[in-house]
């Protein structure tokens, strides 16, 4: 039977957060899965968890596949990390090529190509909505399991992305993950000038 409803807890956050042991909402996030046809829907909790805002966990894509995320409500900040390659041409996982911080609210939609790495976060004081079009593997047993599309185990290794977003004076503020070896200083972009870069 289908299972379309899932949340991601504190306790599976707890992996990828700056501050594991800092309290935080039960859910952090949840999510109504269509996969292709009938779109995905994720809906952020607000707040922060030690400084950190509520995110989506972050994973790269398994195969050549794009996803588009469109932004229904709220507002936020979409992270995206590109990997270095070795001489053989297989990612480095804590060595980052390039890193992007996309501010984003209600009407914009952003492109993820495959190869990189994506987490959304919630910067504002209501709900981030967003809908998009990753395929779903619908056989999964359990629904709180993360989609079978998607490649977890770097960003759980690393404990996170590069970079985590923090609220610093009511400003979202990047701050480096130690745990990666290179990353590049951030580039903070809009949507429409990262849509300009990426299809270059
Ligand atoms: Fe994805």
């Amino acid at each position: 039977m289908l299972k379309p409803f899932a949340v991601r807890e504190h306790e599976k956050m707890k992996e990828v957060l700056m501050h594991p042991d800092a309290s935080g909402p039960e859910i952090h996030y949840y999510m109504i899965r269509g996969g292709v046809d009938k779109g995905n829907i994720t809906v952020w909790e607000t707040g922060t968890v030690g400084r950190e805002y509520i995110k989506t966990y972050g994973h790269y894509h398994v195969g050549k596949i794009g996803e588009t995320y469109y932004v229904l409500g709220g507002e936020g900040v979409i992270l995206l990390q590109i990997r270095k390659k070795d001489a053989e041409g297989n990612p480095i996982d804590d060595q980052i090529e390039n890193f992007y911080a996309i501010r984003v609210k209600a009407g914009a939609s952003v492109y993820m190509p495959s190869g990189t790495a994506h987490l959304a976060a919630n910067t504002g004081k209501a709900w981030l909505v967003t809908t998009d079009d990753s395929p779903v593997n619908f056989e999964e047993v359990d629904p709180v399991a993360l989609p079978g599309h998607a490649d977890y185990e770097p960003i759980k290794k690393l404990k996170g992305f590069a970079y985590y977003l923090v609220e610093d004076n009511g400003q979202p503020t990047l701050v480096k993950n130690p745990n990666y070896k290179s990353a590049p200083e951030p580039e903070w972009l809009t949507p429409e000038e990262y849509t300009q870069k990426e299809s270059k």
